[in-house]
């Protein structure tokens, strides 16, 4: 079966437990949501599915039934999977092409970076600027071309939203909601931004100081206010 599937699995900084027993599935081509507030657990999840050295773990993850076991983090990414940060590290003193040639994996076909151009053609338009002089979102469009370089099956995505404007923000939507189907990839977002997360996933998993506390479809959340009042901090943004 193609699915990156986490098993009861706990997360510490040192001493520090950041989450336990978590466990999630997301199939090839399809979106799975992963909502908590400040602090919940979200972005550690992303950095324990690509084995971070900083997390100390015990659990199961395992990507179309090869189990990662204690593989470091390069060879997790030759696994397929491609984490795309919160904070967008691209080098900004680079060209748009540079970023993404440094990302060109030799797994991947001759052809990708014609595969990442036609699917976002606002990347395709960036090519010969720097890094330090895109906006917010073509950053974000940029750091997600560059994460589909090396034709993954997985995508982490942790808050692709953080401090884009509204209208930014719908244009992302409708570009990761196309990548599924362009891409076949699997995509597991994280968000503290819980109508951009309902408006893509097909499932919804909402986590609580590291602790998974609901999952369940999209619409079954949108349907019930109080669950979003009692774990997502201040509800819909
Ligand atoms: N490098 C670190 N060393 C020690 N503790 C950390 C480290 N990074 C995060 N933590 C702790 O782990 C817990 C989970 O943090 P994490 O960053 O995963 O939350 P998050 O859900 O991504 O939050 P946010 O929405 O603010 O990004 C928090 O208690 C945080 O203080
Ligand atoms: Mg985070």
């Amino acid at each position: 079966m193609n699915e990156l599937v986490v098993k009861s699995l706990s997360a510490s900084y040192g001493l520090a437990v950041a989450f336990t027993d978590v466990s999630i599935t997301v199939a090839k081509g399809e979106t799975v949501g992963l909502l908590g507030r400040n602090g919940a657990g979200k972005t550690t999840l992303l950095k324990a599915i690509i084995h971070d050295p900083e997390l100390t773990l015990r659990g199961e993850i395992s990507v179309n039934n090869v189990s990662l076991g204690k593989f470091p983090a390069y060879k997790v990414a030759r696994h397929g999977v491609a984490w795309v940060p919160d904070n967008r590290r691209i080098f900004t003193a680079l060209s748009v092409a540079e970023n993404l040639d440094l990302a060109r994996s030799k797994t991947a076909p001759k052809d990708q970076l014609d595969r990442v151009l036609t699917n976002i053609p606002l990347v395709e338009k960036l090519m010969k600027r720097r890094g330090y002089e895109l906006s917010g979102g073509e950053q974000q469009a940029v750091t997600i071309a560059r994460a589909l370089m090396s034709a993954p099956d997985y995508l982490l995505l942790d808050e692709p939203t953080e401090g884009l404007a509204p209208l930014i923000v719908e244009q992302l939507q409708a570009a990761i909601g196309a990548l599924p189907a362009q891409f076949d990839v699997g995509i597991l977002i994280t968000e503290q931004n819980f109508s951009f997360v309902t408006g893509l996933a097909d499932r919804v998993h909402i986590l609580e100081t590291g602790q998974m506390v609901w999952a369940g479809p999209p619409d079954e959340l949108v349907s019930k206010p109080q669950l979003i009042d009692r774990h997502l901090s201040v509800g819909e943004k």
